[in-house]
């Protein structure tokens, strides 16, 4: 299931650029966002919930969230999409909700039942879902609140991007580098436990401030900072001969993390009315596209074949990673490109992302007829 969501991701983010200049942009932005990039982070959440829990794997009924969250975006395109689909808003909302919820009461029930503490990531998966939770109840909110709709609009929007995929970022990334790399980072757990209050107000202070009071969403900027300043200081600190180097997930990891910093500051500069920038495309194409294709490089191999983790292992995550300092370059330079008002941006994110969609495709073909002539 989890390989399949990659790659359905990796699809719909190509189809959504690549179609961006005829579409509209709720459409676009809700086929990355909401059919690409949603689902995979509950399928990668029934994945890593059980393993920071040191619990058993996920049942039948938990893998199959990320389907109905899936069936919540698709609905929530086509209401974008196509006529006389309005209600689609509400009943996509309604379905990703309703999976997004459950994926939070069964991961607290997990840590109810767990022997010993949690790993602290797991706080910052919760938050991300309650931030989910509350983003797509706005969109229903609007059903009954009408004329608040601009301000509940603006809400759900950031308690998406920086709540939902930003928490879930942040936490997956503190872990993910140092496995990268094959050295862990011993400040990691103590940062995500200090680090979460930051980020959460930060959250709820962009969110708030946005909709409601602008001067809010500055502070809170501040704040989201102040989590990605430590980790990026850190990195460079413990990593930094494989953020820069030419091949490996690291670079595009590290990429993804100066991306979301970069959306969070242009995102503040656009609030105080600077014209001609624009967060969305920079959050997509700067940050969304490396963490993306980094943790596939790094994740595809153990989700393809779990277990005790050998040379085959090894040699597929050297392939999915070959040239991935080169990718992580691009995808700077296409966030900074799509985040400064220019439409090529984008294109250039999409190039790049459809080079490691080729690269990938050939690395498993390889990797299957290996697999085939040696048996295990
Ligand atoms: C699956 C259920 C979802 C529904 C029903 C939904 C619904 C909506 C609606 C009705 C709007 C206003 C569109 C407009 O102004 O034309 C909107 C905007 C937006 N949503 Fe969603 N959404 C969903 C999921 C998501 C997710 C998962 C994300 C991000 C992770 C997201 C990010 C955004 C963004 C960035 C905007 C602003 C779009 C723009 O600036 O034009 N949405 N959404």
């Amino acid at each position: 299931m989890l390989p399949a969501l990659v790659f359905l991701a990796l699809a719909a983010f190509a189809a959504a650029l690549l179609g961006a200049p005829h579409a509209g942009r709720a459409v676009t932005l809700h086929l990355v966002l909401a059919v690409g990039a949603m689902p995979l982070i509950c399928g990668a959440m029934t994945h890593f919930i059980p393993v920071l829990t040191r619990t058993r794997t996920a049942s039948a009924g938990v893998l199959a969230l990320p389907a109905v969250a899936l069936a919540g975006g698709v609905l929530a395109v086509a209401s974008f999409g196509l006529p006389g689909m309005g209600w689609g808003r509400y009943a996509g909302a309604l379905l990703a909700a309703t999976a997004a919820g459950t994926l939070l009461v069964w991961s607290r029930y997990r840590r109810l039942r767990m022997l010993g503490r949690a790993h602290p990531g797991l706080a910052w998966y919760e938050a991300a879902l309650a931030c989910l939770v509350c983003a797509l109840l706005a969109v229903l909110a609007g059903a009954v609140w009408p004329q608040q709709w601009a301000a509940l609009r603006r809400l759900h929007l950031h308690l998406n991007t920086l709540g939902f995929v930003g928490l879930t970022a942040v936490g997956t990334l503190t872990v993910l580098l140092p496995t990268a790399a094959g050295r862990p980072d011993p400040e990691a757990g103590p940062r995500l436990r200090r680090d979460l209050p930051w980020a959460v107000s930060g959250t709820l202070l962009v969110a708030t401030g946005a909709a409601w009071f602008s001067p809010l969403a500055a502070i809170g900027a501040v704040f989201w900072a102040i989590p990605l300043l430590r980790l990026g200081t850190g990195w460079l600190r413990l990593y930094r001969a494989d953020v820069f180097a030419r091949h490996g997930a690291a670079p595009s990891l590290a990429a993804a993390l100066a991306g979301l910093a970069f959306s969070l500051l242009i995102g503040a500069a656009a609030a105080t009315g600077i014209p001609a920038l624009t967060p969305a495309p920079a959050f997509v194409a700067g940050f969304l596209l490396p963490l993306v294709s980094g943790a596939a490089s790094q994740l595809l191999p153990v989700w393809l074949r779990p277990g005790v983790q050998g040379a085959w292992h090894a040699r597929l995550r050297g392939q999915l990673g070959r040239h991935g300092g080169t990718r992580a370059m691009l995808f700077c330079a296409s966030g900074v490109t799509a985040g400064t008002g220019r439409e090529w941006g984008l294109m250039l994110g999409a190039a790049t992302l459809l080079w490691f969609v080729l690269q990938a495709i050939a690395a498993l073909v390889r990797a299957r007829l290996s697999r085939r002539a040696t048996p295990t």
